[in-house]
């Protein structure tokens, strides 16, 4: 998603299948290496970041019961600019990241502004393993077993007042701690510190989490710790990592990609197979780990929960 590549995205969206696969053999034995480095702050044994499943966990009402996305997978192809922008950069340049302690700024429209320590923030809070498809604007996918908090539940007890209509999020800058951020570093143009919006009703939908692990772990660095975003029915970018302040706001805010492209990427990003991005086509996706693609899905496949907020609106306008 690089705002100046010249090229488009299908030649480069997704390492080539031999290389993908000589990949996962070197990852075999790396991944346990790599995600204790990431994650070992806050794991209680960190050769258990290998290979975690969910034991025991049932089908909950939102989950899908596709093939989960392996872990290493789901912790070495990612996007999170601030610590580069190659997809394997993530999980090696975020690997000295301490996420704890962490502080989160709650701010505007609401009756309760504070500083809240990460602890206090999620205190009461009920967390879920909810099994999600996520689909990138670069066109690939792929099923993450989140576990987080609906954001719904954090809102209410924070308690907005009626004039906010939006949530505006932000995420760390710290050039010291997010190499990304360097002006020696390209950082795919972005302006920091990166930053995203919903409506209120989509903050409140009950597939809108904030998401503090994956695979019933602490969030990798690269996944976004020590707490993210994660709205499976709009494109990847909305899902704002390592979020430091939550505002709550009257007018739209502003998001960081159509802020840096505003010709090829909205303000609602809802997954929609029949609006092409300017440069390629989003008419399907192929899934990490699979060699065919599949057609995408509109909403991602959450048009029963979501499709309700944006009737009467023109979501080929409103992209
Ligand atoms: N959040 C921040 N702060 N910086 C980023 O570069 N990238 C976004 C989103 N959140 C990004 C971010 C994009 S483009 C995607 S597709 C998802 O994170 C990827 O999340 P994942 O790496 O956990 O799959």
């Amino acid at each position: 998603m690089l705002i100046n590549r010249a090229s488009d995205i299908p030649s480069s969206e997704i390492t080539s299948e031999g290389i993908y696969h000589n990949r996962r053999e070197f990852i075999k034995t790396a991944s346990a290496a790599v995600a204790a480095a990431a994650t070992g702050l806050l794991l209680p044994a960190c050769t258990e970041a290998a290979a975690p499943q969910l034991p025991g966990k049932q089908p909950g009402k939102y989950d899908t019961n596709e093939k989960m996305t392996p872990y290493e997978d789901v912790t070495t192809y990612n996007n999170f600019y601030e610590f580069g922008t190659g997809k394997d950069e993530p999980a090696k340049l975020s690997r000295s990241f301490k996420p704890l302690p962490w502080t989160v700024a709650v701010e505007g429209l609401v009756k309760k502004p504070a500083v809240y320590a990460y602890d206090d923030l999620i205190k009461g809070l009920t967390m879920e393993d909810r099994v999600y498809r996520m689909r990138c604007v670069e066109a690939w996918s792929m099923v993450i077993p989140w576990l987080g908090f609906p954001l719904a539940d954090l809102i209410k007890k924070l308690e907005p007042l009626p004039s906010a209509k939006y949530v505006e999020f932000t995420t760390l800058n710290a050039p010291d701690r997010m190499p990304g951020q360097r002006p020696s570093f390209f950082g795919g143009g972005l302006k920091w510190p990166y930053v995203e919006g919903l409506r209120m009703d989509e903050a409140m939908n009950p597939l809108t989490l904030l998401a503090t692990g994956l695979y019933g772990k602490a969030l990798p660095n690269q996944n976004g710790a020590p707490i993210r975003l994660v709205t499976p029915w709009k494109y990847g970018f909305k899902g704002i990592k390592s979020i430091v302040k939550i505002r709550f706001v009257d007018k739209e805010p502003g998001n960081t990609w159509k802020l840096t492209g505003p010709s090829e990427y909205g303000f609602f990003a809802n997954v929609n197979p029949t609006v092409d991005h300017p440069r390629w086509s989003q008419a399907s996706e192929r899934r990490l780990g699979e060699f065919l693609k599949r057609k995408t899905l509109m909403f991602n496949g959450y048009a029963e929960q979501v499709a309700q907020m944006y009737s009467g609106m023109d979501l080929r306008k409103n992209y």
